[in-house]
């Protein structure tokens, strides 16, 4: 599902100490999302919850990234990204993303232990230095990614962040973590 929000070029900040909370279920629908989840979203709680998590998308993001993502966290670990959202406004807030899944203890009925259950996402505020990096590779991932057409898109956008990390000696989590 599309949010079709037209994006504008107003950014709104994340404060030192503001933590941007959310809960999904395995499908990545909203549970629960925190107060400052509203605040920076736009929307109310009820509006938020039981929508995709794609309600705050923004149609900068490359998309071989959320590919990134999932693939991590349904792996069972956990990710750590940098993501440009949009509010409800059109306007956009950049933070920095932990995502792990929940597991069950398989005491409650029907649930396997060690079954994924859902999604829990906590995020702070990225430092600017580390966003104008960011920033310059998702473009080019996102340039990647249209220039090839929707069929290849992912290899192509993942292929510009293969070939930057490479070099580096590390992974993706390393890298992330060491910018
Ligand atoms: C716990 C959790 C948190 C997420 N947080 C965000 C987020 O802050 N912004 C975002 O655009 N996508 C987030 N996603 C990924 C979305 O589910 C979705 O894959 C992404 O917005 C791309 O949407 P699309 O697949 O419809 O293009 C999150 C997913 C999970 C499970």
């Amino acid at each position: 599902m599309k949010n079709n929000i037209t994006p504008t070029n107003k950014e709104i900040s994340m404060r030192d100490g503001d933590l941007i909370v959310s809960k999904t279920d395995a499908k990545g629908r909203l549970t629960y999302c925190n107060q400052i989840f509203i605040e920076f979203s736009g929307y109310s709680e009820q509006e938020l919850l039981g929508q995709q998590h794609n309600i705050v998308r923004h149609p900068d993001m490359p998309r071989s990234v959320f590919n990134l993502l999932w693939q991590t966290i349904k792996s069972g670990d956990e990710f750590f990204g940098y993501v440009k959202n949009i509010s409800k406004d059109g306007s956009y807030y950049w933070v920095f993303a932990n995502i792990t899944p929940s597991y069950s203890t398989g005491a409650g009925a029907g649930a396997g232990a060690g079954e994924i259950l859902g999604y829990f996402s906590v995020r702070r505020k990225p430092e600017p230095e580390k966003i104008k990096i960011i920033e310059s590779v998702y473009k080019n991932m996102l340039t990647a990614e249209q220039q090839t057409g929707a069929r290849d898109a992912i290899t192509a956008g993942t292929k510009i962040l293969t070939d930057m990390i490479e070099p580096t000696g590390k992974d993706y989590r390393e890298f992330i973590l060491s910018i």
